[in-house]
């Protein structure tokens, strides 16, 4: 494998050679990318003579490509230690260096960094917001660790030992979870997320719990991996900042209908996940309904269009569908039949009965049933892990 050490300027710089030996020794070409500051801790000379090749930290050296010959030569990206500064760079976009151009150019392919620095900096909203970023673009981070910091306080903040972070990358490398090697790029994907609100008057609505986020993490790991896509949402207040991913916000199960069906015929694939509501009341009133003295309330709900068992019935050989159930009993069995009945491709079993997987939480844990009758059970994830999995099992 090509791998390659992004080294910024923070103290524990004096251990990414260790690093760069360890993923040598574990049999994969290593090349280094460092900042100018990280060359006050480490010297040009030790990170070449490691790595056995050139090291790359000016942008207008040896012709203004070389991010581009390295993003391509490169399968991984690990930068150890990642500062606050370059979380913050690639949070916002920012390429003025040569390692936060190479960062933005690595697209489609598994970063992971290692954050080190002072706890006070680490504890700062700013950097934790730019975290929550990354990682929902699925960049993994390592660490940081507690203990002691260079500024002698002990606290979090310290960068995790290189033997730590090679076996992250090197369990990266060999996972499911590790982004697609051959990018869906020219790709197009449909993905449903959030609830659907089903009016009842002016003001009221029935809706459920689903807060969009396991949609949105599938969304962004598609677009990572080089595909457009094509994002059908109810109401959430979620937002998507990758360029390739087209949000169309609707609120009734009849406009997500409705969209969906539009941009389906168009796809490579759809990935249904919102809770879409199954009824809605038969009528709608257009003011305030007043309360009726003391008497009860009765609505009557009709049947929404199933939208997946839809797109199952429009599906061509080329394309692949793929839904989620949410079951409580005979759960495989269940999910196996709705695969057959709406002529789904995968379905993605959520766990109901463990915590943290489900509605609003950010985790989640999942068996993904196959047409052919695979399974894959994944642990307790993040969603965006989860995301990953999902991706890399229906587009192999
Ligand atoms: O049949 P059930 O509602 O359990 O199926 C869940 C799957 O079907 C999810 O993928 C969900 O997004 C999708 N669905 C749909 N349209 C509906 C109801 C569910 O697309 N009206």
């Amino acid at each position: 494998m090509h791998i390659v050490v992004g080294i910024t300027g923070g103290i524990a710089a004096y251990k990414a050679p260790e690093l760069v030996r360890l993923l040598k020794k574990a049999g994969h070409e290593v090349r280094c990318a460092a900042t100018e500051h990280a060359l006050e801790f480490v010297t040009r000379v030790t990170l070449e003579t490691v790595s056995g090749a050139p090291l790359y930290s000016d942008l207008f050296a040896s012709g203004r490509t070389e991010h581009i010959s390295l993003k391509d030569w490169g399968e991984m990206l690990v930068v150890a230690p990642a500062t606050a500064n370059i979380i913050g760079k690639v949070a916002s976009g920012i390429a003025d260096d040569a390692l936060s151009t190479l960062l933005l150019a690595f697209s489609g392919k598994p970063v992971i960094m290692a954050p080190a620095m002072n706890c006070e900096m680490w504890a700062h909203p700013a950097v934790q917001r730019n975290i929550e970023t990354l990682k929902g673009w699925g960049i993994r981070m390592v660490g940081p660790e507690s203990g002691e910091l260079a500024c002698g306080v002990n606290g979090m903040g310290r960068m995790s030992e290189p033997e730590t972070i090679a076996a992250a990358v090197l369990s990266t490398l060999h996972s499911p979870l590790s982004t697609p090697h051959s990018p869906l790029s020219a790709q197009k994907w449909l993905v449903t997320a959030g609830p659907t609100y089903e009016r009842i008057d002016s003001v009221r609505f029935i809706g459920n719990y689903s807060s969009g986020k396991m949609g949105f993490a599938l969304a962004e790991a598609l677009a990572n991996a080089g595909a457009e896509v094509e994002l059908v949402t109810g109401p959430t207040h979620l937002n998507v900042t990758h360029q390739r991913i087209n949000i169309r916000r609707v609120e009734s199960a009849r406009e997500m209908y409705a969209a969906a069906t539009e941009v389906f015929p168009k796809c490579n694939g759809a990935i249904l996940s919102a809770a879409v509501a199954d009824y809605r009341p038969s009528e709608c009133a257009d003011h305030k309904l007043k309360k009726n003295g003391s008497e009860g309330m009765h609505l009557n709900l009709v049947q929404n269009p199933d939208i997946l068992a839809t797109l199952g019935d429009m599906k061509t050989p080329a394309q692949t569908l793929v839904g989620f159930a949410l079951e409580t009993d005979n759960e495989e069995a269940n999910a196996q039949r709705k695969l057959e009945k709406k002529n789904l491709d995968y379905i993605v079993l959520n766990s109901l009965r463990d915590k943290g997987a489900g509605f609003g939480v950010d985790t989640n844990k999942v068996t993904i049933i196959g047409r052919d009758g695979s399974h894959k059970e994944s642990p307790l994830l993040s969603k965006q892990e989860v995301a990953h999995l999902i991706i890399n099992t229906v587009t192999s």
